[in-house]
């Protein structure tokens, strides 16, 4: 049986079956085995117009970064350092608060945001070692504070305040990216029709054998862009050489960590990369991390907005962001399928 939390297996020696990864999925470097090749760029001036040379200095660092990687990290971006250590403090108590008052958020049966071990969500064979806490911040009409948790104090006040400022952050990204595909600014975010904001909250106890499991499997993100705040542990873990390799992201303090989805992917006809990463456990610290994933609406449409001379478009035909989904999630399953056919 899956565990409902995972308090109660962190001080167990060794790793329950349903956590243990299949060796090709299993860690290839350590948690703390720390890369600063993923570039790290400072958006002091990007707002100030008469700063022409500054503004179009930092552009074109954020379009090669998503050009070579798909992710990148991001300092003195404007959101407000007490509000994100405010929001990593509530965030830590909540994880902190015993078992039942996390599980008066459980969110397993279909439920829209609250708390949940990971792999609940997914119904898949094995498990992420992480517990999730979750909520829809945008569009405002899909907030359910029903399904926001009461617990700690003052979490519903940051974490509005919070989502507020991400949103403002990421559109400011992708009006970079939609004057670098030579659009108008608002090319992207009106691509994304009514943009959904989700907030998913990780928190990865330690382990007792990290070499074994994930904190969370290999993946892209579906949507358009994610903003990503982890505290200084370490255990971001992104691929190079078109897969080959791993890299450990090297946690910098008050930094978000960008990454491009499969949407920002599609709609720049695959310009820019859709980063695929995983997380990585340890046996020494626990670790939290706070994802802003930045989607279109379910029914805005799929397709590449630039097809640049020479290139052919990297989809046949348009289609929903709410298809695509699904296609990336039945893909996912019928891969999951083969494996277990392979053993
Ligand atoms: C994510 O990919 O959503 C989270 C990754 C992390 O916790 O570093
Ligand atoms: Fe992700």
């Amino acid at each position: 049986m899956a565990p409902s939390t995972l308090t109660a297996l962190v001080e167990e020696k060794t790793l329950q079956q349903s956590f243990v990864r299949d060796e090709d999925e299993r860690p290839k470097i350590a948690y703390n085995e720390f890369s600063n090749e993923i570039p790290i760029i400072s958006l002091s001036g990007i707002d100030d117009n008469e700063a022409e040379g500054r503004r179009s200095e930092i552009c074109k660092k954020i379009v090669e970064a998503c050009e070579d990687w798909g992710i990148f990290q991001v300092v003195d971006h404007g959101v407000d350092t007490s509000l994100v250590s405010e929001m990593t403090r509530l965030a830590r108590e909540f994880f902190a608060l015993p078992p039942e008052d996390k599980l008066r958020f459980d969110m397993s049966g279909g439920k829209k945001g609250g708390f949940i071990v990971s792999s609940h969500l997914q119904g898949e064979a094995v498990q992420d070692w992480r517990e999730i806490v979750t909520y829809f911040s945008y569009p405002i009409r899909n907030r359910d504070y029903s399904r926001w948790p009461d617990k700690p104090e003052g979490w519903k006040e940051v974490t509005e305040t919070y989502s507020e400022e991400l949103m403002g952050l990421a559109c400011k990204l992708l009006e970079v990216l939609s004057e670098a595909m030579d659009l108008d600014k608002e090319a992207l975010t009106k691509a994304c029709v009514d943009m959904d904001q989700k907030v998913v909250v990780n928190f990865y106890p330690k382990c007792p054998q990290p070499e074994l499991t994930l904190g969370l499997k290999r993946h892209t993100d579906p949507g358009t862009i994610t903003l990503l705040l982890q505290d200084q542990v370490g255990g971001l873990q992104a691929t190079r050489d078109g897969g080959k390799s791993w890299i450990t992201v090297q946690p910098v303090e008050g930094a978000f960590v960008v990454n491009l989805g499969d949407h920002g992917h599609y709609l720049s006809n695959g310009r820019f990369k859709n980063a695929d990463h995983q997380a990585v456990v340890n046996s020494n610290y626990s670790r939290l991390s706070i994802a802003t994933f930045q989607n279109p609406a379910p029914d805005a449409t799929v397709y590449p907005l630039k097809i640049r001379e020479g290139e052919t478009p990297i989809l046949d035909e348009p289609m929903t962001f709410m298809e695509m989904y699904k296609k990336k999630m039945s893909k996912d399953i019928e891969l999951a399928k083969l494996k277990k056919l392979a053993k």
